[in-house]
């Protein structure tokens, strides 16, 4: 079973692509939480899986909840009772994840499980919603694109065999990002108010549709954001005519989603 969020297609890629190599199952986390679905119980032998973008140097706040509440049963094996799950993660990020490994270790041990495995993918820039942050040139996000894909045909059979090992990009000063910088980004810069569209928007319905959070309400036509935003953008670079902005941040940045033409 893996349990996954995407904003923009990136991780979902990655999800579909493992859960494809493993034969297994997926949940959409946002549409669990929803749903208040937090019992699951495992098969002899499945492999428990997390797949999730890195947002300011962690765990998106969302995933960590559903790590925290989620219950998963393992089927007892033949005659010698419970077995422990196989527990992998797999993030995906623009360039590294700071302490994502520690963070979402500890997390998987107060469940008393044990993390397993864990890698990280990079795949092309999301993330656009300050001053200083910019998205990847085409050619540039086609070679992670390229680059994730081998990363994974290298992994999945790692994931099947149940190899442990750590493959995250942790990048430069990890513990001041993921411990300092994340709070405060989940604290401060996750602020809908400051989405906008322009007098073009046609109203097609296309940023409500592509929300994973369901936080926009079209109730006049226009996108309304409902302050239960986790900041991934995708309303932002799924809209046809890029009528939408983030303040200023986002004016001139373009767009991109996984799987987008051009
Ligand atoms: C709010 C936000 C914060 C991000 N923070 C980071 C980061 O700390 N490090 C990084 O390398 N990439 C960061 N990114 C880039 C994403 O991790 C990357 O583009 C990811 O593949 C997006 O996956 P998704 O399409 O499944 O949402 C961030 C993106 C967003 C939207």
């Amino acid at each position: 079973m893996i349990f996954y969020f995407s904003g923009c297609g990136n991780s979902k890629h990655v999800a579909e692509t493992i859960a494809a190599g493993l034969n297994d199952t997926l949940v959409f986390i946002p549409e669990a939480a929803r749903g208040n679905q937090y019992d699951y119980t495992l098969a002899e032998g499945e492999r428990l899986g997390f797949v999730f973008p890195i947002y300011s140097w962690a765990a998106p706040k969302l995933v960590m909840d559903f790590v925290e509440k989620v219950s998963v049963k393992v089927a007892p094996s033949t005659g010698s009772g419970t077995l422990a799950p196989y527990v992998y993660f797999a993030c995906t990020c623009g360039d590294n994840c700071g302490h994502t490994e520690k963070v979402f270790r500890k997390a998987v041990e107060a469940k008393g499980w044990q993390l397993s495995a864990c890698f990280s993918v990079q795949m092309p820039e999301t993330y656009i919603g300050m001053a200083g942050f910019k998205l990847d040139t085409k050619e540039n996000a086609q070679l992670k694109i390229d680059r994730a894909d081998d990363i994974l045909m290298r992994n999945i059979p790692r994931l099947i065999d149940k190899e442990c090992f750590s493959e995250i990009v942790k990048g430069s000063l990890p513990w001041l990002k993921t411990y300092l910088v994340n709070p405060g980004f989940n604290r401060f810069a996750t602020d809908d108010s400051k989405y906008h569209v322009d007098d073009k928007c046609t109203s097609c319905g296309r940023c409500q549709d592509v929300c994973p959070m369901e936080n926009i309400k079209m109730p006049q036509g226009e996108p309304v954001w409902m302050g239960n935003c986790i900041m991934c953008m995708a309303c932002y670079h799924h809209c046809r005519g890029n009528h939408i902005q983030y303040g200023k941040a986002t004016i001139g940045k373009g767009q991109y989603y996984f799987g987008i033409k051009g």
